[in-house]
């Protein structure tokens, strides 16, 4: 080699090394121009304030080539959004850019059609691509304030603050989570956990088709009675319902907080939070993991309740529709009226409390019931009404379900939940009338009871029972002048007759 090849050489390796560093400190930056590219060697965009990264990347025992965007501020590589999920890159030749009209695409180098774009709808004389500090990418049109298209309106497997879960009722447009298929695979998964906008709007988590878990709907501080994506030090969730949207999204209690709500690949619904201290992701909540929270586990009109065991029980007026197997612990053909009616029928509401309220796929919200009794009303004019709840913090309406009652979750004394009122035949509700021998001459206590075989009393409280008085006359009467036909047990008070 002469001299001059190598001070030439030398030149151009100094000039190559120049020109990475001119590129790479080119691309420690925010944004892309339409006449940029951002190649897959460790090129990426980094948000103003160091908050999020955006670049090529590949999941763990993958060499598929992805464009994802991590937290930045966290060690451990966490994708919260990636582009091309169903077009993997099998090389490091990628490139993304954004077209002349805004198009946000990745392209094999040098081949014109691109692995993966955005489709943006509207076309911008002047689009920029930027990567925000609150992990949004965005395009937009020059200064203005409006975004072409952004990341947060195509949700992944995670939702982090501004990221919604929910429907735009204007344009249609749903926001869901959909899981990974596996660690090593971002691609579209079985999972998906979307929000079921009919009646009282609910979160529901499906494999396929199948519903597997549903949140129950919003009581305006958490989902379906339950405590566990309530308020709490690490998150604030949001939900919105109105003519516009209905979302459910959340916010870090504050701006030092990392954290993120994720369906993950088997189908698992988290809320993480990133431990520095630890240097990890920690758990905080997890959504669907009690026995009950399996969709229609007892089967139509079964209550499940965690503090029971066995889980599953016909509520009061029901009765297991195969006993054989409900005793057997296969829940699955649930519960049948003990008393069945019909629309001929006269029938009553009896009132089950703390509930996570049944499906809603049949139901419908009246706002222009005012009154419980209204509301009452509105079910027993239809005949395929079976119950109905009035419901004070959800909505100020009538809810009303048809058919069978699928999913109910029964929370324990110190739980939260809902009423609802249960269509039974009128003859479920016998008032028993226990009148005592000793004060028979002048009141009787009487009381209505929804089982007679659950009723339980001691008479030290019989002058205490805070209880309709019948009138001696009309009890007398009532009983057909205490028939034995009509005398149906003895009570501590005496015998108690029906009232006819
Ligand atoms: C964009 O459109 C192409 C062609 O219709 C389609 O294959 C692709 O899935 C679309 N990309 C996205 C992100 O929707
Ligand atoms: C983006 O690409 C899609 C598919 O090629 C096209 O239909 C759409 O008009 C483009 N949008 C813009 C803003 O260029
Ligand atoms: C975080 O919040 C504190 C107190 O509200 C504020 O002083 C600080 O500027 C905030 N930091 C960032 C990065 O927003
Ligand atoms: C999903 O989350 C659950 C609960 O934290 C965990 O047991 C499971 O391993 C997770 N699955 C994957 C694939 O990470
Ligand atoms: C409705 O139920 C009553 C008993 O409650 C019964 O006598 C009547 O036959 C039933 N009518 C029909 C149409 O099933
Ligand atoms: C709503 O309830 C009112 C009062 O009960 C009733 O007149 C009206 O028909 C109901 N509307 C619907 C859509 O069911
Ligand atoms: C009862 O309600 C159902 C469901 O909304 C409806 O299909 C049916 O027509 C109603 N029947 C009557 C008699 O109003
Ligand atoms: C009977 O009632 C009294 C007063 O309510 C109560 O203190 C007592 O424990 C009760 N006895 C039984 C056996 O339930």
């Amino acid at each position: 080699m002469t001299s001059s090849m190598e001070s030439r050489l030398s030149i151009s390796t100094c000039f190559i090394t120049l020109f990475f560093f001119l590129l790479k400190s080119l691309f420690a930056i925010d944004t892309i121009p339409p006449n940029q590219i951002l190649r897959d060697n460790g090129q990426t965009l980094v948000s103003a304030g160091g908050q999020f990264e955006l670049g090529f990347f590949s999941p763990l025992n993958s060499n598929n080539r992805y464009i994802g965007i991590w937290f930045k501020t966290i060690p451990q590589q966490t994708v919260y959004w990636v582009a091309n999920r169903d077009n993997p890159l099998t090389d490091s030749s990628g490139v993304l850019m954004i077209t002349a009209t805004g198009n946000v695409t990745i392209l094999r180098n040098q081949a014109s059609s691109p692995v993966w774009s955005s489709n943006s709808s509207t076309t911008s004389n002047n689009p920029i691509l930027q990567l925000l500090d609150t992990g949004n990418l965005i395009v937009k049109d020059g200064d203005s304030e409006n975004y072409v298209w952004q990341s947060f309106d195509h949700p992944f497997d995670t939702m982090i603050p501004g990221v919604k879960l929910g429907l735009n009722l204007q344009t249609g447009k749903n926001w869901f989570l959909n899981s990974w298929k596996s660690l090593e695979d971002p691609s579209t998964g079985d999972y998906t956990y979307k929000i079921d906008p009919q009646g009282l709007p609910q979160l529901v988590l499906r494999r396929g088709t199948e519903i597997l878990f549903r949140s129950g709907p919003w009581d305006g501080i958490r989902f379906g009675g339950d405590d566990r994506l309530e308020q709490n030090s690490v998150f604030d969730p949001i939900f919105v319902d109105n003519d516009e949207f209905i979302y459910y999204t959340f916010e870090n209690t504050d701006n030092t907080t990392i954290s993120r709500f994720v369906l993950n690949q088997s189908g698992v619904i988290q809320h993480l939070s990133w431990n520095q201290r630890r240097g990890e992701w920690v758990v905080i909540a997890i959504v669907q993991t009690a026995r009950c929270e399996e969709y229609a586990l007892c089967g139509p009109n079964g209550f499940c309740n965690m503090n029971k065991d066995p889980v599953c029980y016909c509520p009061s007026g029901f009765v297991p529709k195969v006993p054989e197997d409900w005793n057997a612990l296969n829940w699955f053909d649930g519960c049948v009226e003990k008393t069945s009616w019909n629309c001929s029928s006269a029938t009553k509401f009896r009132k089950y409390s703390k509930l996570k309220l049944p499906d809603n796929s049949e139901f419908l919200v009246n706002n222009s019931v005012r009154n419980r009794m209204e509301c009452e009303q509105a079910c027993l004019n239809n005949c395929s009404c079976v119950a109905y709840t009035y419901a004070g913090t959800l909505v100020t309406g009538c809810v009303v379900w048809f058919g069978s009652l699928i999913d109910i979750r029964e929370f324990g004394q110190d739980g939260f939940g809902q009423d609802l009122y249960v269509r039974l035949a009128a003859s479920e509700f016998v008032i028993y009338c226990y009148v005592t021998r000793k004060r028979a001459q002048r009141k009787s206590p009487a009381q209505e009871v929804n089982n007679p075989n659950e009723f339980h009393h001691n008479n030290s409280d019989e002058d205490d029972m805070d209880l309709p008085l019948f009138d001696w006359q009309m009890v007398e009467s009532a009983t057909n002048h205490f028939a034995f036909t009509n005398k149906i047990g003895e009570g501590g008070f005496g015998p108690v007759y029906r009232i006819v």
